[in-house]
């Protein structure tokens, strides 16, 4: 059984991480995606609202399961006894940091692999900060989130 986790802080969700989600969970038999909480970063949406927005986008699929987690990422990993943690590319300035984090949780659990999901071209340029930065001065952002949670995004920027 493949159990993967796709980790990130979704601040919102982007069609790009839905891509990464929606492929991902056509090859493996359970995906957990999992919002890193943090109580030192600062985010736009709450925990709650990440995590509605993520159930609502992924609700077609059926062996996605929306979760959260404090600390190391690897020990939630073991806890949940995943063994596949996925990361998004979407150019080689993702890459440097990608690979660091992947040596590290290699040499904190060498059982797990790290596999790299190469960004569908289409939405390569594209990042939770640009919706933020985007929506934030009114532009539309109808193509860069999932049609299920526009009217929730843009709602914030309306009332934040
Ligand atoms: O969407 P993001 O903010 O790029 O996601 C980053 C995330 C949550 C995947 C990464 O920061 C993470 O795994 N943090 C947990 C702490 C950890 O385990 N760090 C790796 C060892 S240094």
């Amino acid at each position: 059984m493949e159990k993967a986790i796709y980790p990130g802080s979704f601040d919102p969700i982007t069609k790009g991480h839905l891509d990464i989600i929606t492929r991902t969970s056509a090859v493996v038999d359970h995906l957990i995606v999992a919002i890193l909480e943090n109580p030192r970063k600062q985010t736009l949406f709450t925990l709650e609202e990440r995590i509605e927005m993520l159930r609502l986008s992924t609700a077609p699929y059926p062996n996605v399961e929306i979760d959260y987690f404090g600390g190391l990422l690897i020990n939630y990993v073991e806890e949940k006894n995943i063994n596949i943690i996925i990361k998004g590319l979407r150019a080689i300035s993702d890459f440097e940091f990608e690979f660091q984090m992947a040596l590290v949780n290699r040499k904190l659990n060498p059982k797990v692999e790290t596999l790299f999901m190469v960004t569908n071209s289409k939405y390569s340029y594209l990042s939770s900060s640009i919706v933020k930065e985007i929506a934030g001065f009114k532009g539309e952002i109808k193509e860069l989130v999932p049609p299920a949670v526009y009217d929730l995004i843009t709602q914030k920027f309306r009332h934040p």
